[in-house]
């Protein structure tokens, strides 16, 4: 008899800002037009990719260059740009990744089977399910408290990391997704303290430091690391509206503190060599767009543009007492939580079109969650497609949309849409 193909690790991947845009494809092909909800892809929200931005782009495009295999870590005129921005690390300390999945791939593939990283709950779900699959296991997390600004709770997270030797990371989303949250300087210290009492690692995903709404608020892992061993992880498709590139990296601190650290590192390192090498034009491009003057500015611009539709959304779904607005502190994501003490009798909408109907109940089948059954009828009769937030390992019932919409008249009615869809639930 043939075996079985299939790895048990697939019981772990699941990635909802996607899977529920299989479904909004199958009823846009055939019926509507959806509104993307779901993704930061401001290109998809027709967000204009500025013309300084293009041209840099257009005029690398002309070089041969761009068309090599670049080197594994990467050029080192560009590693040594990123270093001199910071004196904690060397051109060394940096390795260029094609997005998330390559790098955590390499990265949680490398750790020891039995090595265990502690998430965040809710937690960014690329990062935790392939963690969970790497060791065979569910996730371990600590909880954010959405009662207290959504700050981890620090005892549970040194009381899990005492009694379980088995963790040996600790890694932290800041400025984080789903919460929106953006930790304190005091906040972020204890973590490190916690690191360095349990002889542990830090793993700091900072992908969207520079786009907090507070230039106050940023706080960065390499500011408070002090001697303990830890990676903090960069990327260019947030604060340049350029998702496509995949360009991502990591910086390596205190790598000579720790024998077995400085080991695990150049594993990652020779992983990376078995693939050559990243993407070359986005990285190559990357000096020179972070060193155009209209780069700043822009970045301000948009970051202001994020901060205004936030407080739109407020204006036009504060008072409900069904749901909370989770307000972020950066950029372009919005989370609305239900109080589900207030929203016992809901029920289903009616049906009007039968196999859209068939099409969102089939992928809900079986599924407890309300906020995932909230989205698919949101999805079904309003063509909205945002997301389940159930999908972050949470265990709060809510949900997911952005703060990308470039038309404010299209802005409000999906807030509107919203508004009176929950009004229409709840009846
Ligand atoms: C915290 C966090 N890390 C990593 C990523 C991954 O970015 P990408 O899928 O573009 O590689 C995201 C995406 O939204 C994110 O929110």
């Amino acid at each position: 008899m043939r075996k079985n193909l299939l790895h048990i690790w697939h019981k772990e991947l699941s990635y909802e800002i996607r899977e529920i845009v299989e479904v909004a494809n199958k009823i846009e092909s055939n019926w509507v037009e959806i509104f993307w909800e779901n993704i930061w892809d401001p290109v998809i929200k027709w967000e204009k990719i500025p013309s300084w931005m293009k041209n840099i782009v257009r005029d690398a495009t002309e070089k041969d260059v761009v068309y090599w295999y670049c080197p594994t870590r990467w050029l080192d005129s560009v590693r040594e740009y990123i270093a001199s921005k910071n004196p904690k690390i060397t051109k060394d300390n940096i390795l260029f990744f094609n997005g998330l999945w390559d790098a955590i791939n390499k990265i949680y593939k490398s750790l020891a089977f039995d090595s265990r990283v502690i998430w965040p709950n809710p937690a960014y779900s690329t990062h935790s399910s392939a963690e969970a699959a790497h060791a065979w296991s569910s996730h371990i997390t600590y909880s954010l408290n959405p009662h207290n600004n959504w700050n981890p709770d620090l005892d549970e997270l040194e009381n899990k990391v005492k009694y379980n030797p088995n963790i040996v990371w600790i890694l932290v989303v800041n400025p984080d997704n789903p919460t929106w949250a953006v930790f304190s300087k005091e906040v972020l210290e204890s973590i490190v303290a916690i690191a360095k009492k349990y002889d542990m690692f830090l793993i700091f995903d900072e992908i969207y430091e520079k786009l907090t709404y507070d230039i106050a608020d940023k706080v960065l892992l390499s500011d408070i690391i002090w001697d303990v061993p830890g990676i903090s992880m960069k990327w260019i498709s947030k604060d340049l509206p350029w998702p496509g590139s995949r360009c991502w990296w990591i910086e390596v601190y205190n790598e000579d503190k720790d024998e077995n650290f400085k080991k695990y590192v150049s594993s990652i390192l020779a992983s990376k060599l078995l693939e050559v090498c990243s993407t070359t034009l986005p990285q190559y491009v990357l000096p020179e767009i972070y060193e155009n003057k209209n780069y700043e500015i822009s970045l301000k611009e948009r970051i202001i543009k994020y901060k205004s539709r936030a407080e739109l959304a407020d204006k036009y779904l504060w008072d409900l007492d069904e749901i909370t607005l989770i307000k972020p502190r950066w950029a372009f994501y919005l989370s609305i939580a239900f109080n589900m003490d207030k929203i016992n009798n809901w029920f289903i909408p009616n049906i009007e079109n039968r196999n859209i109907l068939d099409i969102v109940n089939n992928s809900i089948l079986g599924s407890k969650r309300f906020d995932k059954k909230f989205c698919y009828y949101l999805l079904w009769k309003t063509w909205i497609c945002s997301v389940p937030l159930s999908g972050f390992n949470s265990s709060y019932e809510w949900f997911r949309i952005t703060l990308l919409e470039e038309d404010k008249n299209k802005f409000e009615f999906i807030l509107t849409t919203i508004r009176n869809f929950i009004l229409e639930f709840k009846k």
